[in-house]
């Protein structure tokens, strides 16, 4: 191949590899426009229910969208009894289903935590992580379980307890996305990340090579001191939401419980398809700022996209940012999606191929005027401003 040729041919891959074309949009277009939002869950107004809390949002191979979240019995309380809530739209969120609680821990004192979501594109199946009795209040041992749906979220099956595969630690998982490696090392692996408590706290990566038969534990980011009482501003990784990079590696953005260095995120990376998270790969976003919460992320077309409530002190602010660096740098505009009290987060998006889900990201996310937990808000989100 000629020289001016060969160079053509490789911008055009690097190009189509990282950005999406359609319509004329790409990165450099990106002006988000919020452009539609709903509230899934109102807490206190319906029977058996206190509180909403921790949403989960996914898109199922088949192009339904599913948010969950846990439906607290009693009080706004992490610990306590719970169900898993579900919506399900089959129209891209335009209209929900009735609420269904797929799950019921009964009157456990510490029950379920949600939770990751992961979808294995392999086999269409969703596959739901989440935890029994994590706090160890009144209970013992914590379990790591799983409960999949193979017919697009309608049904679920019976769960599994993963800890007789990884042990019995405490594992929160998520909350947030799984992820399904779509690239090499590992294409086709499930990863799932959470975070431990006192006795082993940090940030832990649980993985399956067979579509979620088998899970083995993976990469550890440890806590420091670990298995002792934190202190402030100690080395304490939290809640994590990985994401898969255009070049096979996995960025994990992480809550920084203590504050150790910043008052921002933590970001680590994973080389080997979860299996390590070495510290030289870890750095500290102070792009990012954050008030201790569990925030999402996500990649479209080559574009990381990232939200949190963006204040230091309080749960406050929910705002949109993205990166056409694959976070290195952080564009200088931003979207505020609410102004108030709002908390964790959850993105997805369709990679259908269609111009139409090539233009929108859907965000679940906790809402309200004077407390975070008041509702759980889903919000469809134009990335090209309406164009
Ligand atoms: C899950 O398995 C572990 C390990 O066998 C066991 O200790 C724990 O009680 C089980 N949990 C549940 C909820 O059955
Ligand atoms: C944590 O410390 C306790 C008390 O020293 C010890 O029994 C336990 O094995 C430790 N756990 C881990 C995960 O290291
Ligand atoms: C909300 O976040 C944006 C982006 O960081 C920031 O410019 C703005 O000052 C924040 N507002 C509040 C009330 O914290």
């Amino acid at each position: 191949m000629e020289a001016a040729a060969r160079r053509v041919a490789v911008l055009s891959l690097l190009v189509s590899s990282v950005l999406p074309f359609c319509d004329g949009v790409g990165p450099d277009q990106i002006d988000p426009l919020l452009y539609d939002e709903q509230l899934l869950w109102v807490s206190g107004v319906q029977g058996q229910v206190d509180t909403y809390r921790v949403p989960l949002l996914t898109f199922t191979p088949k192009g339904s969208l599913l948010a969950f979240a846990e439906a607290r019995k009693s009080s706004s309380s992490d610990v306590g009894a719970k169900f898993i809530a579900l919506r399900r739209s089959t129209d891209k969120g335009a209209t929900w289903s009735p609420t269904a609680f797929i799950l019921d821990d009964g009157t456990q004192p510490d029950g379920l935590n949600l939770g990751s979501v992961v979808v294995d594109e392999d086999t269409g199946s969703v596959i739901l992580i989440y935890s029994l009795c994590f706090h160890r209040f009144h209970c013992q041992p914590s379990s790591t379980m799983m409960v999949q749906s193979v017919d697009d979220g309608l049904s679920w099956g019976i769960p599994r307890n993963l800890s007789t595969q990884l042990g019995v630690q405490s594992f929160a998982p998520g909350p947030g996305s799984g992820i399904q490696k779509h690239y090499e090392p590992a294409k086709g692996r499930l990863v799932v990340c959470g975070h431990g408590t006192l006795e082993g706290d940090g940030v832990f990566c649980i993985l399956s090579d067979d579509h979620g038969l088998n899970w083995y534990n993976g990469a550890a980011l440890k806590s420091i001191p670990f298995n002792q009482t934190k202190r402030p501003l100690d080395f304490n990784p939290d809640e994590p939401q990985p994401v898969e990079m255009p070049d096979g590696s996995i960025v994990i953005n992480v809550r920084n419980q203590n504050n150790y260095h910043c008052r921002c995120r933590v970001v680590i990376r994973s080389r080997d398809g979860g299996e390590s998270l070495p510290v030289e790969d870890l750095y500290f976003d102070d792009t990012l700022v954050d008030p201790v919460v569990a925030a999402g992320a996500l990649v479209k077309g080559g574009v990381l996209f990232f939200t949190n409530p963006a204040s230091e002190h309080s749960r406050v602010n929910l705002t949109l940012r993205w990166s056409v660096t694959h976070g290195e740098t952080w564009e200088n505009k931003v979207l505020q999606i609410w102004a108030r009290s709002s908390g964790y987060s959850c993105m997805t998006s369709l990679d259908s191929g269609s111009v139409e889900d090539q233009k929108h990201i859907f965000v679940i996310y906790e809402k309200g005027h004077m407390n975070y937990d008041e509702t759980i808000s889903f919000a469809k989100i134009h990335i090209y401003g309406g164009r």
